[in-house]
């Protein structure tokens, strides 16, 4: 018999049918959303789950499903993982990073282009039928060539985004837990300052930082205060590591420019304030959606959840795996 896995979201038939060949596969085609009891109860007896970064894994779900080896997620953030628990139970965890991360930066472009040039606002206005007549200051935006970038979180999406910026003769600046190596700062030509002047100095300031309880509101009303009153804000990250109740507040005093927003707290909902606010550009969370960069993702979540359950040339040896010592927890018990 093959073992069982659930996959909770709808999923391209493609990836589903490679699974298919080594897994008893419930899929969730229809697209219903299960809350966390529906999604306990699904994977009862199953020994792998594919999941999506907002399905919640906790020592909660972990002591429901005992029978739980591997949890993949399609997304390079795990923040949806409790990691320790799944470590403690022994069950494998995975994510798909380097996949995403080109088509991850060039959205973090158009999002950065978006609100500083005021292009969602102005299209919104033009359909809108107010287009009566061009004048002079119509739609001013934010100058982009020559100015400042600032890039908070500088990990692989954070550096490929400071490398498109020497096309705009930008000069880059960021801030990280820990500073890069001279070759890599050489080749982003990107200059570590600290957070303080990150935020005074940006004129562009992307977050591409992981959400974690030390990011939630790493840019809150204190942060947004420090920053240039013609900035643009963009949030390419994770909901939460914004306050976006502040960032609404900030826009309306014009405290700051523009912002450019593609995931929020609490999402799908989005904060009323901001879907009311002018020089916003606002996206559901996709940055990452291309055809060719998504099922990518979802293949390498199958690749991983093959491994990570012992099957393929990588058996046992998941190519993303992010918590090596749930192996040696396994072996133990
Ligand atoms: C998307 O948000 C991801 O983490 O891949």
């Amino acid at each position: 018999m093959k073992p069982g896995i659930l996959v909770t979201r709808a999923m391209f038939p493609e990836v589903l049918e490679r699974l298919r060949e080594t897994f008893d596969v419930i899929d969730n085609q229809a697209d219903i959303e299960y809350p966390p009891e529906a999604l306990a109860e699904r994977l009862q007896g199953r020994v792998g789950l594919l999941s999506n970064a907002a399905d919640t894994i906790n020592a909660e779900l972990i002591s429901r499903v005992p029978t739980l080896r591997a949890v993949c997620n399609m997304a390079v953030g795990y923040n949806n993982f409790d990691l320790a628990a799944m470590t403690r139970a022994g069950i494998l965890a995975t994510n798909t990073p380097d996949i995403l991360t080109e088509t991850t930066a060039d959205f973090g472009w158009a999002l950065l282009m978006a609100a500083a040039r005021r292009v969602s606002e102005s299209e919104r206005w033009l359909r809108s039928g107010q287009w009566k007549r061009w004048t002079y200051d119509m739609f001013l935006g934010a100058e982009v060539y020559g100015s400042t970038l600032g890039i908070l979180g500088m990990g692989r999406i954070g550096q490929a985004l400071a490398r498109r910026a020497s096309g705009f003769s930008m000069r880059v600046i960021y801030h990280n837990r820990s500073r890069l190596s001279p070759e890599v700062e050489q080749d982003t030509r990107a200059t570590y300052v600290s957070k303080e002047d990150l935020l005074k100095e940006a004129d562009h300031l992307v977050l591409v930082l992981p959400y974690s309880k030390e990011s939630h509101h790493a840019i809150g009303a204190a942060e947004l205060a420090q920053m240039k009153p013609t900035a643009t804000l963009v949030n390419l990250a994770r909901g939460g590591i914004v306050d976006d109740a502040a960032l609404a507040q900030a826009l309306a005093d014009k405290r700051i420019f523009a912002a450019g927003l593609d995931v929020y707290e609490g999402e799908p909902k989005v904060h009323p304030a901001l879907l009311d606010a002018e020089h916003v550009a606002l996206t559901p969370h996709i940055a990452s959606a291309t055809l060719g960069t998504r099922l990518g993702m979802a293949n390498l979540a199958a690749d991983n959840l093959i491994a990570a359950l012992g099957f393929g040339p990588r058996a046992g040896q998941p190519p993303n795996l992010l918590n090596p010592d749930a192996l040696t927890q396994r072996a133990s018990s």
